[in-house]
């Protein structure tokens, strides 16, 4: 039985992980839900219980067995150490560790060997990078990944309580007439797309790109696959959603990259050729699973596959996947 501690539980990714606690049975012997001053009283059911939130300081690691931090990059970098002083295991949802050497970047379906590694911390990789690694992994075991092209369709709530309250109230500002108004996006979300998540970098990508890169590479233990990723925001509540084209070295069918999808850990492939017949963010909105769709040849190269990938980026993409890496330890 393990002493819990989540870290930035009042904001999406934390309330996911309160979720996910109670849907699979993870053995707590407590639950200790932190967060900033604005929250601190405020309290929250678990398991039928009402919990009550207090503030985050460097004392509130004391007797945790393992640390959830959500609560931004800020406050992992600032807090994270404290509590591996303290004596806890920290799994980190931020973006913070994921690239250090010494730091286990951990997708449980992937590279579950990674995570015996650590030094008290463990990074969760970025939501959109979990599920693309998910589909990934069994392609790239039986045909070995030359190349990999990804557009991604990404959900507010992947920005967090803020995003998702501004989609709400342009929706409602559209449907009155009014003008939409922008504070959390730089122009409207309603009824848009932007192709620009994270900061740009110098090389024209977005840091969000990037992350899909470099941590991909990371987990398949590829340091020089060929990656390049276009990540779009789309007013979208819930779940992430992909277009994924791959090069492999050995030729796929697409009978046998179904095959392979559907007996892999963790994924479940929809995929009939009708109106339908395919995954989408709403319904795959709090599920557990990573869903696989549009599996066809890509008519554009030699042994190319293009497939659709879906998941819930709140459950699969942070708090689900934090909470397996802790059911590994
Ligand atoms: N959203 C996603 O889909 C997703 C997926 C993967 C990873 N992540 C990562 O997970 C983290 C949290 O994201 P989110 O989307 O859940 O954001 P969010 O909805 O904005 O929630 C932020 C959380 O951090 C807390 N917090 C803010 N300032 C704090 C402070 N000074 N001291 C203590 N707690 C503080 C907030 O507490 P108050 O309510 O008290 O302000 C809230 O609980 C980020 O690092 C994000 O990159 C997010």
């Amino acid at each position: 039985m393990k002493h819990v501690a989540i870290a930035g539980a009042t904001g999406a990714v934390g309330t996911a992980f309160i979720e996910i606690l109670e849907k699979r049975d993870f053995p707590l012997a407590s639950l200790r839900l932190l967060a900033s001053e604005r929250s601190v009283g405020k309290q929250i059911l678990f398991k039928g219980e009402p919990l009550t939130v207090e503030m985050l300081t460097p004392h509130s690691f004391e007797g945790m067995d393992i640390v959830f931090f959500a609560a931004g990059g800020e406050h992992s970098l600032h807090f994270a150490p404290q509590a591996v002083e303290a004596g806890a295991v920290v799994i980190d949802n931020s973006s913070a560790f994921r690239l250090q050497d010494d730091v286990p970047l951990v997708v449980p379906e992937v590279n579950p060997e990674a995570a015996a590694a650590h030094h008290g911390i463990i990074a969760n990789p970025n939501c959109s990078t979990i599920q693309m690694v998910v589909a990934l992994a069994p392609l790239h075991r039986a045909a070995q990944l030359t190349r990999v092209i990804v557009s991604t369709y990404q959900a507010v709530s992947g920005s967090g309580q803020a995003a998702i309250e501004e989609l709400c109230d342009q929706l409602h500002a559209f449907t009155q007439d009014k003008p939409l108004q922008s504070d959390f996006y730089p122009v409207p979300i309603a009824l848009n797309v932007l192709p620009h998540i994270d900061v740009f970098m110098e090389n024209g990508y977005t840091k969000e790109e990037m992350k899909m890169v470099d941590e991909t590479r990371k987990i398949l233990g590829v340091p020089d696959l060929p990656i390049s990723a276009t990540c779009v925001r789309v007013p979208v509540m819930r779940a992430h959603s992909e277009a994924i084209q791959i090069e492999t070295r050995d030729k796929l069918s697409v009978e046998e990259a179904k095959r392979l999808l559907s007996t892999a850990p963790g994924i479940i492939v929809k995929d009939s050729r009708e109106p339908g017949g395919y995954p989408t963010p709403m319904e795959v909105a709090q599920t557990q699973e990573t869903y696989v769709g549009r599996i066809r040849e890509d008519i554009a190269s030699k042994n190319g596959l293009a497939f659709w990938v879906v998941a819930d980026q709140l459950y699969k993409g942070a708090a689900l996947n934090a909470i397996q890496i802790a059911e590994l330890l």
